[in-house]
């Protein structure tokens, strides 16, 4: 598990996976460009444009796509695969960008006496007009957070940023969101991209994201709002243990809490639902000789510690578990990581 670090851990999922993703990026270029050139007005367009234009408007399409998998995976499980592979759209997501802002460097900056990069600073001062706006310097600002995202995006980063500094860095998504947004609109304004559809596009898909994450908030507040009613005290009241397949487990939501409860060998426990690698269900996952094992990427969890085994030193936490007229009852209080608690025996 953790005790070496490699590049990427990829298996045969991943590699259909991101087989399907460059496939995708290809065809919607090949696409943009053919359908471009196809066009009544084409004589007035150079490919080297309409390339530009078809990687600038790919890379907006995959930011819509990052930003709405985490709120469909909130909403139903189905989409849990696209979240376990969010950071490869991720980082396809900075090289289709970064390949968009080079060639649109280049293409428009990179004939005259000044160096490029310095050209597409100072070659237009006009910050107070709107529709006459340096709108590149958006998309640079948006280039640079997806940079930062991208090569930080390795475990490494992870484990040694801590996951809450990690998550709080890959918030910045929703600023280059932003900056991207106003990038195309103030482009459009100016009459680059020139389309309406730009606009509309944008609008549509701000909606769409706006969207999904509230619905998202919506369905977890009421989800909380129904595990609450449950409650004893601490204790919620997880439903009867005799529908929890042998080695499965059931999830228990409550807040930002996530907790699995695994039948075993006549035994119930329970441990975080979050695996300690990249956060996947362990909930999903089944016992394998005896230990929880994360459906993502396989690792391991002792049901009665939390703990990995040894040579591996993973954690997570753990929680009570008690039987009351066939329910089984958690308790919402986190143990710390690793703390063991004895199996609560059946019958
Ligand atoms: C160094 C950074 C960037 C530079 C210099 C840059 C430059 C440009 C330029 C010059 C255009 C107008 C092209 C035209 O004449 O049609 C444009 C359009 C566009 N850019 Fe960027 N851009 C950058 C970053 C980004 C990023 C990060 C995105 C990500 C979503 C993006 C998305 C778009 C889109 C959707 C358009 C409209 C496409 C079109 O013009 O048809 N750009 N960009």
């Amino acid at each position: 598990m953790a005790a070496t670090y490699k590049p990427v851990i990829w298996n045969r999922h991943k590699r259909i996976y991101d087989l399907a993703l460059v496939s995708g990026i290809a065809l919607y270029l090949t696409v943009f460009v053919g359908v471009g050139m196809a066009m009544p007005d084409s004589a007035n367009t150079s490919i080297e444009i309409l390339l530009i234009s078809a990687l600038g408007a790919c890379a907006f399409f995959m930011i819509h796509v990052v930003l709405a998998i985490g709120p469909l995976a909130r909403l139903s499980t189905k989409f849990l695969p696209l979240l376990y592979n969010r950071r490869h759209v991720g980082v396809a997501l900075f090289l289709v960008a970064l390949s968009h802002g080079a060639y649109a460097t280049i293409w428009y900056h990179g004939f005259g006496v000044l160096n490029p990069i310095v050209s597409l600073f100072v070659s237009n001062p006009r910050y107070d007009a709107i529709n006459a706006f340096p709108f590149e310097s958006l998309g640079v600002a948006a280039l640079a957070i997806l940079f930062l995202l991208a090569s930080t995006s390795h475990d490494f980063w992870l484990n040694n940023l801590s996951p809450a500094v990690w998550k709080t860095l890959h918030m910045l998504i929703y600023p280059a969101y932003g900056a991207m947004v106003m990038h195309v609109l103030l482009g459009a304004a100016s009459g680059h991209g020139g389309s309406p559809l730009y606009v509309w596009a944008t609008a549509g898909g701000f909606a769409l994201i706006s969207g999904l994450h509230i619905a998202a908030a919506l369905v977890q507040t009421s989800r909380d709002r129904a595990v609450t009613k449950q409650k004893d005290g601490d204790w919620i009241d997880a439903g009867p243990f005799a529908d929890i397949p042998e080695k499965r487990a059931r999830i228990v939501a409550i807040g930002g809490t996530s907790i699995a409860i695994f039948r075993y060998d006549g035994k119930l426990s329970a441990i975080s639902n979050f695996c300690a690698h990249q956060m996947g269900p362990l909930g999903e996952g089944c016992l394998i000789d005896g230990l929880v094992t994360c459906p993502w990427h396989g690792w391991q969890y002792d049901p009665a510690t939390g703990r990995s085994p040894a040579p591996y030193t993973e954690k997570v936490e753990t929680f009570a578990v008690r039987i009351k007229d066939g329910h089984v009852f958690v308790n919402a209080i986190p143990n710390a990581k690793g703390t063991p608690v004895a199996p609560t025996m059946i019958g």
